[in-house]
């Protein structure tokens, strides 16, 4: 499964760029907000720190002026990802997009069926959002499983991007259903890292090794 972050902090990804397993970054409106920097400089500098797609996301609402947008979008770096929502004219956007070569990722994916659409008009990703699910007391995890199995029934190359992610829990699942992708923001990343045994284990190897008095290299 390929991991993305979900946030518009360049330091923030920095950071978890350098540790090797970052394969890509989503942002939003809302994110950009809280980065409070200007949108095309910002994503322009994501694109030069990982090499893997960067979704950016139209605001326009017509057909015509998400391409016009997109148009500004897609000429900022090869791996941007252009971001459109799952409306009518967001699909008309995303299937002209990915016949002249450009990724698009569907987001705002709140159904199977809006998933379905969003495969054959040819998207490169699509973003069900399981946190939001789950805060509407829908099971956001049954969504991504129902996704993956219309997908393999019918061999669609449209990747799961697994969004909204809130918890290590949620990596979890999407991981066992088999999900493509998921976007999470830093902090959760950082979770994934973590196991009390983990620290607790190394603790009692360091003070082991202490008592031997040895030294490597
Ligand atoms: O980028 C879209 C999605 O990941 C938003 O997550 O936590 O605002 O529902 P959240």
């Amino acid at each position: 499964m390929k991991f993305f972050v979900d946030t518009a902090d360049t330091a923030e990804i920095r950071d978890l760029a350098e540790t090797g397993l970052l394969d890509g970054v989503t942002t939003n409106p809302s994110l950009v907000h809280k980065a409070g920097r200007d949108f095309l400089e910002v994503v322009k500098e994501i694109c030069g720190i990982v090499p893997g797609p960067v979704s950016a996301e139209v605001v326009a609402l017509d057909h015509e002026s998400m391409m016009r947008e997109a148009e500004v979008l897609r000429k900022i770096a090869d791996n941007i990802a252009v971001k459109v929502p799952l409306t009518v004219d967001g699909l008309k956007t995303c299937r002209k997009l990915t016949a002249d070569g450009t990724m698009v990722n569907v987001t705002l994916c709140f159904s199977a069926n809006q998933a379905l659409l969003a495969a054959k008009a040819g998207a490169t990703f699509v973003s069900p959002f399981v946190g939001r699910h789950d805060d509407v007391g829908y099971p956001g995890m049954e969504l991504i499983a129902d996704i993956r199995l219309i997908y393999d029934n019918y061999d669609f190359p449209t990747e799961i991007l697994v969004a909204s992610v809130r918890s290590p829990i949620h990596v979890h699942d999407a991981a066992k259903i088999g999900a493509d992708v998921m976007t999470a923001p830093p902090a959760v990343i950082r979770q994934l890292f973590k196991h009390p045994l983990t620290d607790n284990g190394l603790k009692a190897f360091l003070a082991d090794w202490e008592k031997t008095g040895q030294k490597i290299g």
